[in-house]
């Protein structure tokens, strides 16, 4: 039986009508990159893609500066968790650092692997040696986090043959981005930072041969528009897009932050492309909110129930959710 807990909530997802703003997904807000839709619209569905992945696999490789066999396809990083805690050789403990993305915790417990929450990053290194498995997400989400300790912990993870696992959704979206130890599993999911969340398409890059971690998976599982997407993140056109609308983000981020702070409310901003936002009871405004067409983030299922997560959206998007937020907090009064 799955425990209630670990029942996932995710942002971007829920089962009512589309709302006018979406807050709660962390995907790219001036989405979608155009360059990689076209290449998803222009692909011709009626072929299986190459089992083998080689020649994604082979432009991923050079992209990151690594081997081929150092990198493996997966139709997203969320599947791509669950095949790592299935490893064979990862059957020990799993250590996460919570409050952080919950689909850790959601894999760990089918997998039977079980699971070490620590309480802090000084609590993080120390328990390190003790599991086979550790993830941490770069920046956190839904801190925004970005942790200082990274090198320190690949340097442990390396010493006592830890796999350490570095989830980097939001890295491209990020200011000032911290180095990464060359000695950690990375995850990338493309689809956040392009917008195209709907795309099933994410890779590992690690410092092995991944020879083994891409036969576990069933055959063809990125499917060709998987294939397109990926291929063409890759392209400068693509990249350049990027560069342009993280700048944009970063900006309506900082203007988010503003207004809410003048709402009075306290605000904790990362260095990504999205915030938190104290609001008390936080379940109860994003009920009302999305009465009003306004999905936002409830920070509940990450034990944090005082608090909304927000990405960073369009001008009249963060316009018409500060104005719906003021008249609710006045309602509240
Ligand atoms: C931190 C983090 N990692 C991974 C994912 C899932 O990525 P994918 O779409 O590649 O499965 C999410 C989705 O919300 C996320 O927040």
């Amino acid at each position: 039986m799955i425990d209630d807990v670990l029942k996932p909530i995710h942002g971007g997802t829920d089962s009512g009508p589309p709302p006018r703003y979406d807050f709660s997904t962390n995907a790219n807000g001036l989405g979608p990159d155009p360059y990689a839709l076209k290449a998803i619209q222009q692909t011709d569905p009626s072929h299986y893609p190459d089992p083998l992945y080689t020649q994604i696999h082979a432009e991923l490789a050079q992209f990151h500066g690594v081997a081929p066999e150092q990198v493996a396809v997966g139709a997203g990083t969320s599947e791509l968790i669950h095949r790592l805690t299935r490893l064979r050789f990862l059957r020990g403990p799993m250590l996460i650092l919570p409050p952080t993305f919950s689909e850790y915790a959601r894999a760990a417990q089918p997998a039977e692997l079980p699971l070490l929450k620590a309480d802090s990053p000084e609590q993080f290194l120390r328990l390190l040696p003790q599991s086979t498995l550790a993830i941490l997400c770069v920046p956190n989400n839904p801190t925004g986090e970005v942790y200082s300790f990274l090198h320190e912990a690949a340097e442990i993870a390396q010493r006592r043959q830890v796999v350490l696992a570095l989830d980097l959704a939001y890295h491209p979206l990020t200011q000032n981005p911290p180095s990464l130890p060359p000695t950690a599993w990375r995850l990338f999911s493309p689809n956040k930072a392009h917008g195209l969340t709907g795309v099933r398409a994410g890779y590992l890059v690690a410092p092995i041969d991944l020879n083994y971690f891409r036969h576990t998976a069933a055959s063809w599982v990125l499917g060709v528009h998987g294939e397109a997407f990926l291929r063409e993140v890759l392209q400068s056109r693509s990249q350049e897009w990027l560069s342009w609308s993280r700048a944009e983000l970063w900006r309506l981020r900082a203007e988010l932050a503003q207004g809410l702070r003048a709402l009075g409310l306290e605000v904790q901003e990362s260095a990504a492309n999205f915030l938190l936002v104290r609001v008390g009871r936080a379940t109860e405004l994003a009920l009302k909110l999305r009465e009003q067409g306004l999905r936002v983030r409830d920070c509940t299922s990450f034990g944090l129930p005082e608090w909304l997560r927000l990405s960073a959206q369009r001008p009249e998007a963060q316009a018409a959710l500060l104005e719906a937020m003021a008249s609710c907090l006045t309602q509240k009064h």
